[in-house]
């Protein structure tokens, strides 16, 4: 197919896409931000003042889902390669997550306090290449993850994108030794034909750095965030569709 018929197939297909109507009625800037808001519906990740690292923010929809969960007195830290549009209660970093400064950037802000949830929803532009996306994909939740095993708190938990296929098991291997609870999750908003699914993760079981290091990075001890904001009746509780693991 012409890039002209590609690119006309992809505007019929978001103007059409319920999930972007609905995102528009709602002040939501993606129709991301319901995949997450589905995620939470069975998971229950957020409570009122926690902290939130959102990797791979923009434009904003997670950390619009983020903010009003965590509520004033938590705090929302978003971090993308492109530039995002102010999102009230968010702090953005600009920068590429790989890069050593921009993680130094985010340690810097987080002042010693650990991270209760880090959330992945990173994707690379796609070249098209099976084995190059696979790889590129991968190689951004392995990032993630690093992050979360070095500056999660005991209790905190940890949502990935990832896609079906190379890479995958191992990830889910990763995840598994690491974290007490791992759940795939395929939310109703994530699009059937995308090889596209969410790992969601809790309780931290091992750590990447030694105490020791991380008194040297002068984390603090862990903190209890406040009681869940999500009501039974709250918009956050939307049907989810699951693939509980074993
Ligand atoms: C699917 S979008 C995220 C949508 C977002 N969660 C929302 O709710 O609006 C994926 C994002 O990952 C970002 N991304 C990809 N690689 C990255 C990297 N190395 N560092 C930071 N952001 C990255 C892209 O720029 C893109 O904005």
């Amino acid at each position: 197919m012409s890039r002209s018929k590609t690119s006309k197939a992809w505007l019929r297909r978001h103007v059409t896409d319920p999930w972007v109507q609905k995102s528009q009625v709602d002040g939501y800037r993606s129709r991301a931000a319901y995949k997450l808001k589905q995620i939470e519906a069975r998971d229950h990740l957020f409570r009122s003042g926690m902290v939130v690292v959102d990797l791979g923010a923009a434009p904003g929809g997670w950390s619009q889902v983020s903010a009003h969960a965590v509520g004033p007195k938590g705090r929302v830290i978003a971090l993308d390669l492109l530039d995002m549009a102010p999102v009230p209660g968010v702090e953005f970093i600009r920068g590429d997550f790989g890069e050593e400064t921009v993680l130094a950037d985010l340690v810097e802000r987080l002042q010693s306090r650990r991270v209760d949830l880090v959330l992945s929803d990173m994707a690379p532009n796609f070249s098209g290449i099976a084995g190059v996306d696979q790889a590129r994909v991968s190689g951004l939740a392995e990032l993630a993850l690093d992050f979360a095993e070095r500056f999660l708190a005991d209790n905190g938990a940890f949502v990935v994108k990832v896609f079906h296929g190379v890479g995958f098991d191992d990830l889910l291997r990763r995840l598994r030794r690491t974290f007490v609870k791992v759940a795939i999750r395929k939310p109703d908003a994530s699009r059937k034909e995308s090889s596209e699914t969410y790992i969601v993760a809790k309780g931290l079981r091992q750590r990447r750095l030694a105490a020791a290091e991380g008194n040297e990075l002068g984390l603090e001890s862990d903190q209890a965030p406040d009681e869940p904001t999500a009501p039974a009746d709250s918009p956050l509780h939307v049907a989810v569709k699951e693939q509980e693991e074993p």
